[in-house]
């Protein structure tokens, strides 16, 4: 399949910006900031309106609910992921508040509240690294996470941070340019 890493027509500045780095300022992130992430969450659609979405933060200024998330992630994560002024566990209620039934819809919803809580980062020139690299089993121990619940992400957040502070190897990722398959992979106007 053929990619690219030009982008092949215009799109909102906040999108071509929005991109997964992994240096962080350990600077915080002022309160109002992040509860406006949330809201941006509280604003995207969902099946039936149900906002299946919750979320877990931690700030690094409470050092045991956030290494309670820290200590899940896998050990590649936790190279670069240990700066961040703030981390956050996305979950969904797996079923319907009303009926009990499956939402089968659950985990769709919560990736469309996640981009709109990253792309409201980026316009506050935040950067947001998404991550499924932890321990499922860690992570709902150390959280309490009753069985209703399902983990989407976790997310690190904060400021842009210097390129020097990575390990060596991850020095080159974030300086390469990202890849997408071009829109002629995935856009049909015709049937299969
Ligand atoms: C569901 C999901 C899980 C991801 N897990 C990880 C992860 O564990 N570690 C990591 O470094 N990046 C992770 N990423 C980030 C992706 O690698 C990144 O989004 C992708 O390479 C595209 O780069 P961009 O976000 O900068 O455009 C994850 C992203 C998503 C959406």
């Amino acid at each position: 399949m053929k990619v690219s890493s030009e982008f092949e027509t215009d799109i909102l500045e906040i999108i071509k910006n929005r991109r997964s780095l992994r240096a962080y300022s350990t600077a915080p992130i002022e309160p109002e900031k992040i509860k406006s992430l949330f809201e941006a969450a509280r604003w995207a659609p969902s099946s039936v309106n149900e906002q299946p979405w919750t979320y877990i933060y931690a700030t690094k200024d409470q050092p045991d609910l956030w290494n309670k998330i820290f200590s899940s992630l896998n050990d590649g994560n936790k190279s670069w992921a240990k700066d961040a002024p703030l981390l956050l566990v996305s979950l969904v209620r797996k079923n319907h508040l009303q009926n009990e039934r499956l939402n089968n819809s659950a985990k769709y919803d919560l990736g469309a509240a996640n981009a709109f809580l990253s792309l409201q980062a980026t316009h506050f020139g935040l950067n947001v690294h998404q991550m499924g690299g932890f321990n499922q089993l860690t992570l709902r121990e150390n959280l309490n996470i009753p069985d209703a619940y399902e983990v989407g992400v976790i997310m690190a957040i904060g400021y842009p941070g210097s390129v020097d502070q990575l390990p060596q190897p991850l020095q080159e990722r974030e300086l390469t340019p990202r890849k997408r398959f071009v829109q002629n992979e995935f856009v049909m106007n015709h049937s299969f």
